[in-house]
């Protein structure tokens, strides 16, 4: 699915799967291929959801809670059950035509994110992403610039799986790799520790997911991916 640029059928069937609070906040994006992206990633995240609960994507709850100030209605989304225990954990990302929708057992704390391929003034952005080995590790890499984007991205799931989100500096979240396509990621103090994987979706797609444990460190998630064309 071109998930920046959908047809009228298409936007019509997928709006039918969303809240009216979604489909506000979603109505208020500027550009249309967010707005259709908004779509996408929505409607996808509740049909996955409703495989999994058994209940019809319009009728499920959907919360955010905002670990920064204590707020909920924005941060970090999650499945809202009656009976207050939650099934699966959620967190999704969308950028340019990528839409990652991440489901994890009860009490995971994971995150999500994409970072499609572009032109990035890394010069202004390296101090405030970027530890200093970091910066040196991809300095060294014939693949720099994409290396880049997957550290960033890497960082950006780390601060999604703990529910921060930007308000923890990437810079303090350092990352490490290890075997294969997992990493590492060691946090600010007393948030924890985290254990990614590398997502390879498309070449010019950097994208990770991680999952966080406040003590000790995780194992790295074991990723079972679907995609839905
Ligand atoms: C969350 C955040 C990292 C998203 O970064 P991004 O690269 O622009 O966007 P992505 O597509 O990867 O992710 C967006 C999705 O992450 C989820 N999300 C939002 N806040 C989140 C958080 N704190 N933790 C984890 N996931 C979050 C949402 O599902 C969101 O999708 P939506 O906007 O369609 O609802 C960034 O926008 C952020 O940190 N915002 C909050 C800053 C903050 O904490 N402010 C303090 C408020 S009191």
């Amino acid at each position: 699915m071109d998930v920046g640029n959908l047809a009228d059928d298409v936007r019509t069937e997928l709006a039918a799967d969303l809240s009216e609070t979604r489909l506000a906040k979603i109505e208020r994006y500027r550009r249309a291929q967010d707005r259709d992206r908004g779509l996408a990633a929505h409607s996808m995240l509740r049909r996955l959801l409703s495989a999994v609960t058994g209940t019809p994507p319009a009728q499920l709850q959907l919360g955010s809670f905002c670990i920064s100030c204590g707020e909920t209605g924005h941060g970090k989304p999650f499945l809202d059950a009656p009976d207050g225990n939650r099934d699966v954990e959620i967190n999704l990302s969308h950028s340019g035509e990528v839409v990652i929708v991440a489901l994890a057992a009860p009490g995971v704390q994971v995150g999500v994110d994409a970072e499609q391929g572009r032109t990035v003034d890394w010069n202004a952005l390296r101090n405030s992403i970027f530890a200093d080995q970091e910066w040196a590790a991809t300095e060294r890499r014939t693949d720099r610039e994409y290396r880049r984007l997957l550290t960033w991205a890497r960082k950006e799931s780390s601060v999604k799986a703990s529910g921060h989100g930007l308000s923890l500096p990437l810079r303090h979240v350092v990352t490490s790799d290890a075997e294969g396509a997992t990493w590492s990621a060691s946090m600010p103090s007393g948030v924890g520790r985290v254990a990614g994987a590398d997502l390879d979706l498309a070449p010019d797609v950097a994208a990770a997911v991680a999952v966080l444990r406040p003590e000790g460190w995780p194992d790295p998630p074991v990723v079972r991916r679907i995609s839905i064309g």
